[in-house]
């Protein structure tokens, strides 16, 4: 009797309790091609998700697309990263709540291609592609446990120089030089940071343009997109859930001993050592 007892308090229990290894992620900039990707695929794993976004009823829509499908808890802040007052009720909150996790996606920003941008067009560039991203970041530090993980998304421009993004390769770089920071600053607290820089990813915005360009030279997506990945050894540009693979991998405890890394995903087109 005993026996069955505990056989059914086990199979109960089982069946009640959260998978042990659920844990809390903060996502910024969660409505991006990428965001949304790592949102799904850390909500697969059951993770809850604070999102944060600048466009409340996009976020709305992935909670809502998040709950339908998994069984995780999904929090949402609008945050424009244009504004810092918009910022405020994130920070009140997060003080409160215990993080396994942040990944930080920073927006899709462009900057002039004069050959020296404006000063205002400058600081306007890093405010957006860095220093709020990194204000995010310092709201939540308090908040994450200890072992914790960190995720970067940069860019190839970070290792390798494209005359195209001339001043993204700018903004890559700080994030490499504040990746050390960070990595040598939290280590001591159990934070892993990393970075993940990746080549071109199939997002709307990249297929946007490979079918413009197709369009204009009278040729089909699937052609221009083969003529623009020749060079790389793989012959294909990754996608969204490619990132979203190895920010699971880095943020999981699988990459416990990791931190500081770079980690590229073009398909080996960087021919640095
Ligand atoms: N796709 C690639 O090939 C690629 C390659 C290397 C690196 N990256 C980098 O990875 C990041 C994400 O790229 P993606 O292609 O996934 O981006 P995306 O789909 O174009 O999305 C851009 C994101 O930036 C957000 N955003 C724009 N202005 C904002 C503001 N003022 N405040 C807050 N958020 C703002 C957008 O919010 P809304 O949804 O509200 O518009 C959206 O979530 C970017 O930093 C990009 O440079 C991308």
């Amino acid at each position: 009797m005993k026996k069955i007892k505990s056989i059914l308090f086990l199979i109960i229990g089982i069946y009640i309790a959260p998978p042990i290894y659920a844990k809390t992620f903060l996502i910024t900039c969660a409505t991006s091609g990428f965001g949304q990707a790592i949102a799904s695929a850390l909500a697969e794993q059951n993770h809850d998700l604070i999102l944060l976004g600048r466009d409340v009823q996009k976020l709305q829509e992935l909670k809502d697309i998040l709950e339908a499908l998994y069984k995780g808890n999904y929090r949402i802040y609008g945050i424009d990263f244009k504004n810092a007052n918009s910022f405020s009720v994130f920070k009140d909150t997060i003080k409160s709540t215990s993080l396994d996790g942040i990944v930080v996606i920073p927006p899709r920003y462009k900057c002039s291609q004069d050959v020296i941008p404006a000063t205002e067009e400058w600081q306007d560039f890093f405010n957006m592609g860095f220093l709020m991203p990194l204000e995010v970041l310092k709201a939540s530090l308090s908040s994450l446990k200890n072992p914790s993980a960190i995720v970067i998304i940069a860019g190839i421009t970070s290792v390798y120089y494209i005359p195209e993004y001339a001043n993204s390769n700018i903004l890559r770089l700080m994030w490499l030089g504040e990746l050390k920071n960070l990595t040598f600053k939290l280590g001591p607290l159990g934070i892993r940071v990393n970075m993940i820089s990746p080549n071109i990813i199939l997002t709307t915005s990249h297929n946007k343009r490979i079918q413009l360009k197709a369009d204009q030279e009278g040729i089909s997506f699937k052609d221009q997109l083969e003529k623009e990945s020749a060079e790389i050894p793989l012959h294909k540009f990754g996608t969204a859930e490619d990132v979203a693979e190895a920010v699971s991998f880095l943020i999981s405890e699988r990459a416990g001993h990791i931190t500081g890394v770079n980690l590229l995903l073009d398909g080996g087109l960087s021919r640095a050592y």
